[in-house]
């Protein structure tokens, strides 16, 4: 049997692709455009994520004459801040948890609000304890907190917040918050000054 004769054809791209090729360079052109419109609209507008900060804390009390039994009371002042000059701000699901190393203290939250442009507003909390029972692990933390003259809790939790940013919609933005709140124990002053949402 002869070979079979395999002419070239000098392959002709079908329509089809062309229009295939020249819709997705028109998408991606489209995103590259879009893309740069959020970056300038970004850019121009400044926009700042709004955050929550401890600005002020101070423990009003620690009980822990009766040995094993821990109770406690701290003042804490947290700012809600919004820095847009043109947008406000709404947070929501602002929930916070104080405890001492793993022993839930106290829960802070608020009801969904709302900071005007460029403002910023106050929250006081005054958490107050139950008497905590403590295993004798958690005494020994007491007793050793007391010796160095230093006590620390931790304040963990998130809070939602929700901006517009110009003509590019709401953004919306969990806001994380762990820190450690540390005092000196015998006039409950505080130690340490940073704690916030805001990324560094
Ligand atoms: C925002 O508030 C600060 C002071 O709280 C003020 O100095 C600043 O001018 C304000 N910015 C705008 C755009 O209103
Ligand atoms: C609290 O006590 C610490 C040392 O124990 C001291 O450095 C600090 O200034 C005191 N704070 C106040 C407000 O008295």
């Amino acid at each position: 049997m002869p070979p079979k004769l395999i002419r070239g054809t000098g392959r002709k791209t079908h329509p089809l692709v062309w229009g295939f090729a020249i819709i997705c360079t028109i998408i991606a052109i489209g995103v590259i455009v879009a893309g740069l419109v959020v970056f300038i609209g970004y850019m121009i507008i400044g926009p700042r994520v709004p955050f929550i900060s401890v600005i002020y804390a101070k423990l009003d009390r620690l009980d822990n004459s009766q040995a094993e039994i821990l109770q406690i009371q701290m003042s804490l002042v947290i700012r809600a801040e919004n820095d847009n000059a043109k947008a406000h701000a709404s947070f929501s699901d602002f929930n916070l948890l104080l405890s001492f190393h793993g022993v839930d203290i106290a829960e802070l939250r608020n009801d969904p609000f709302d900071i005007p442009k460029n403002k910023s507003q106050d929250f006081t909390y005054v958490a107050q304890s139950t008497p905590i029972p403590l295993d004798p692990e958690e005494q020994e933390e007491v007793d050793l907190s007391l010796k160095q003259n230093k006590i620390t809790f931790d304040l963990k939790g998130s809070v939602r917040t929700r901006w517009r940013v110009g003509i590019l919609g709401s953004v919306k933005f969990w806001g994380h918050l762990d820190c450690q709140l540390q005092f000196f124990p015998y006039n409950g002053s505080r130690i340490n000054k940073d704690c916030s949402t805001k990324s560094r």
